[in-house]
């Protein structure tokens, strides 16, 4: 009796640990599957874009910041935005931080093509990818360059100017030589020139860089070209438009603005102005929203690792860049509606206002 009595309470005990079991095997499967999957893959958590700019000071950058923004959100990615002042130091600082920051990818505009190499090592240390935008960050491992085609960009102003002034002497203000971008500028110009100059036809008189891409430095060596070869100068290339500006306040205070031609770049309002008031030869039109829609999309798909594949590359002192390279436009007082103002970069209203201070 006793032995069927124990195998009873041995059974109702195993039966009542079963259930238990059951009840505790029901349970911790759920608990488990749940907190294996969702923070690990990661999938459904936003892209982190940083976005370190040099400067904010040209009106190109507000645009390309806004766009970029816009472009990025669409996507459904966080973008975190800081720009630097043209302050090689604080670039670095602000890019380490967005790093620590758990950034997935970093777009940078490099102040200085060179001193933004060591940006690329931090980031790459923590295994985040970098795209150079717009302009190319040199002797670095850079995953991606970005940006118009800055040869074309020379070749497009040296051509409108060659139009106009097929023989006489030249000045040429250079942008920032920390940009990478003005030595490529630069060769675009002289791809056209040299011809011209090898015949003696083109006189280059002036070509200095311009510090800083700074408008007062441009009117200052502006100037001085003037003063040094006794106002005989027949046209002027400009790197840029804020620098074309500068330049055009030196011809104008001898006289000289609207006699001249003179070519810009980027497009600015107040360079439009000028080409509708004649101070202003032409400028070559970027449409940033292309840049910015393109950078956003490819910079979510590397945070992804997804690979990219270009058909250009562009060598940086230290390896071929995978580049993207867009195309720019000429644009003068016959073009600016079909342009700038068609694609909504300027209003027509805007244009046509009087250009302050010319
Ligand atoms: C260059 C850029 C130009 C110009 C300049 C000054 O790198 O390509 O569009 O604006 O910087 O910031």
């Amino acid at each position: 009796m006793k032995q069927i009595q124990c195998r009873i309470a041995g059974l109702l005990m195993a039966m009542v640990a079963v259930g238990m079991l059951a009840a505790c095997e029901g349970q911790e499967p759920e608990a488990q599957k749940e907190r294996i999957l969702p923070p690990e893959t990661g999938q459904d958590e936003a892209v982190k874009i940083g976005f370190s700019m040099d400067t904010l000071k040209e009106e190109r950058w507000l645009k390309d910041r806004d766009l970029f923004r816009q472009a990025a959100e669409k996507l459904g990615a966080e973008v975190e935005i800081a720009a630097a002042n043209g302050d090689d130091a604080l670039q670095i600082a602000q890019a380490e931080a967005m790093i620590q920051g758990g950034i997935d990818v970093l777009v940078i505009v490099p102040h200085n093509a060179e001193a933004t190499a060591a940006i690329v090592h931090k980031a790459h240390e923590a295994g985040i990818k970098v795209i150079a935008y717009d302009r190319l960050v040199k002797n670095a491992d850079v995953d991606l360059y970005v940006s118009f085609d800055n040869e074309q960009v020379g070749e497009l102003q040296a051509r409108a100017i060659l139009d106009a002034v097929p023989k006489g002497n030249y000045a040429y203000i250079g942008g920032a030589p920390t940009d990478n971008n003005v030595h490529l500028i630069k060769k675009g110009v002289l791809n056209v020139l040299q011809p011209a100059i090898d015949r003696g036809d083109v006189n280059i008189v002036y070509d200095e860089w311009t510090d800083d891409w700074a408008p007062e430095n441009a009117q200052h060596n502006m100037a001085e070209a003037l003063r040094a070869n006794g106002n005989q100068i027949d046209a002027v290339i400009a790197a840029n438009d804020a620098t074309a500006g500068g330049a055009i306040k030196a011809l104008a205070a001898q006289g000289m603005n609207g006699k001249i031609p003179v070519a810009g770049q980027d497009a600015e309002l107040a360079a439009a102005q000028r080409i509708v008031a004649g101070t202003q030869t032409m400028t070559v039109y970027k449409p940033i929203q292309n840049l910015t829609a393109q950078v956003a999309e490819l910079a979510v798909q590397l945070a992804k690792g997804e690979e990219i594949m270009t058909s250009v590359s562009v060598n940086n002192g230290k390896t071929e860049v995978p580049s993207i390279l867009l195309a720019p436009t000429a644009v003068d007082a016959g073009n600016l509606a079909d342009t700038v103002i068609a694609d909504g970069f300027h209003s027509k209203e805007e244009v046509y206002q009087e250009a302050k201070n010319d």
